[in-house]
């Protein structure tokens, strides 16, 4: 028998939230105990050697995995949010999702100029919530140094949009 992979604990729902969407479900990995640790130890191992002031989680799955990572790293961790959901000054950038349109925002003195700063998502899929956050990032001053994700739907193009910011990607595993 054949060790689980990270990818093994990732559930599929059909038609969620709309018909013809294959939902890629992560909250099967987070609840079982050696997939979640499976899931931080290999992001860390992505980033190994790589100075990191600053973990910044992507709403709402990312604040579960940056968490872990940043007290794994024992940095700060600031949060991206969808529009409306801080409450201090914010910057925006708006962006467009596989499915819809949104909008995300970070507190304005939440990173300051020269942080490093690793983004972590659980998915990747066109990029635009990733390309939005990394703009988020720059405009406070800070240095995108890494995106760090355990998805990635490569058919779906964001690796290569966000490869395009000349920031390293990396994702534990790909579904089609
Ligand atoms: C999902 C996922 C990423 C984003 C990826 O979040 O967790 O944040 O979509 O899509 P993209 O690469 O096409 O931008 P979702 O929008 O479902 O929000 P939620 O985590 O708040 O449910
Ligand atoms: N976010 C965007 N596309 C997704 C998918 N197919 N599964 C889970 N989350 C997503």
């Amino acid at each position: 028998m054949t060790a689980r992979t990270v990818r093994d604990y990732i559930r599929t729902i059909h038609d969620f939230p709309h018909e013809g969407i294959l939902f890629r479900d992560v909250t099967t990995l987070f609840a079982d105990a050696r997939g979640f640790r499976m899931a931080v130890d290999q992001i860390l191992h992505d980033h190994t050697g790589q100075r990191i002031d600053k973990v910044v989680g992507l709403e709402a799955r990312g604040f579960i995995l940056g968490g872990a990572v940043a007290h794994q790293l024992s940095t700060g961790f600031v949060p991206i949010r969808k529009k409306g959901k801080l409450p201090g000054a914010v910057i925006s950038e708006a962006y467009t999702l596989e499915y819809g349109e949104a909008v995300m925002e970070i507190h304005d003195d939440a990173l300051k100029p020269g942080d490093k700063v690793l983004i972590v998502d659980d998915l990747l899929a066109t990029g635009g919530t990733a390309e939005a956050s990394v703009k988020l990032c720059r405009r406070l001053g800070a240095e995108v140094v890494g995106c760090a994700f355990v998805i990635d739907l490569p058919e779906l193009g964001g690796r290569k949009r966000l490869e395009r910011t000349g920031i390293p990607v990396t994702a534990l595993c790909e579904f089609d």
